[in-house]
């Protein structure tokens, strides 16, 4: 916090994980996944978690993101408890106040790239303000595909999208509803090292144009686009040295 003896202390986090944990029950054996994960995420900055496969970052993702719930600890958002939010407070906290891009995408098969991108601005929204705000929906989307350079791919289905393209829709969703936070789990993660290269080029602009996003990945080298980088070890984040050259 600012104070008149440190005027330039760095602002709150927007987002803050604490004692943050996990256990999945399978077949009767408890895999403890987080064992008490604390996680600054501060105003526009690209913060980069780094750890093995199965470490637990997308458990930690998602749980940040609001898409699960941990068994014990905090995850605050603007000081606000998000995991004391209920029905429709906690599906805004989801659709609006984070985006979530995930690891395998997760576009809906049967409708194209823009009403890919659509659908999370008309869930947000329902059916009334829906139809009053269509036009300007339609915009938007097609605005963010075009930035995300799928100006011709509007009208296709995600089958008939390369996985790059599909990565793309699934950034363009993700920001349609203007969030704080834009969480991107492994979005490199499936992709050729071209194509990995130009998605890290779109996130390193919106990093550029002031957006807060969090990164999951196990490429060390993905990492190099980031302000900071935590690793998740033994169930805990660690905060990474400087990163080499
Ligand atoms: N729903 C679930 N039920 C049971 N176990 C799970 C579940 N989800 C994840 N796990 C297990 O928890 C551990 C952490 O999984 P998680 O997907 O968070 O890892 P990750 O670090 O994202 O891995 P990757 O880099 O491969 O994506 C893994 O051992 C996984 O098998
Ligand atoms: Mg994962």
């Amino acid at each position: 916090m600012p104070t008149e003896d440190h005027p330039h202390v760095t602002p709150p986090p927007i987002l803050h994980a604490t004692g943050i944990e996990k256990t999945y029950r399978m077949g009767g054996k408890d895999l403890r996944v987080l064992k008490g994960v604390d996680c600054e995420v501060r105003p526009g900055e690209l913060l980069a978690i780094l750890g093995r496969s199965g470490s637990g970052k997308s458990t930690l993702l998602h749980l940040l993101g609001g898409l699960d719930r941990p068994d014990g600890g905090t995850v605050t958002y603007g000081g606000e408890d998000v995991y004391r939010r209920r029905g429709r407070s906690l599906d805004r906290y989801r659709n609006h106040s984070v985006g979530f891009v995930f690891q395998f995408y997760h576009l809906l098969p049967e409708l194209t790239a823009l009403e890919n991108v659509t659908v999370a601005a008309m869930l947000q929204r329902g059916v009334a303000g829906w139809l009053g705000a269509k036009k300007q929906i339609i915009e938007r989307a097609a605005g963010l595909l075009d930035q995300m350079g799928l100006a011709d791919r509007m009208k296709h289905r995600p089958a008939k999208l390369s996985g790059g393209e599909r990565q793309r829709v699934a950034i363009a969703r993700a920001l349609i509803n203007r969030p704080q936070v834009l969480l991107a789990d492994e979005p490199t993660g499936n992709l050729d090292q071209e194509t990995g290269t130009s998605i890290l080029e779109l996130f390193d602009e919106l990093h550029a144009g002031g957006q807060t996003t969090v990164m999951v990945t196990h490429d060390p080298k993905v990492a190099d686009a980031a302000d900071r980088v935590v690793t998740l070890v033994g169930g805990r984040l660690a905060e990474s040295a400087a990163q080499p050259a």
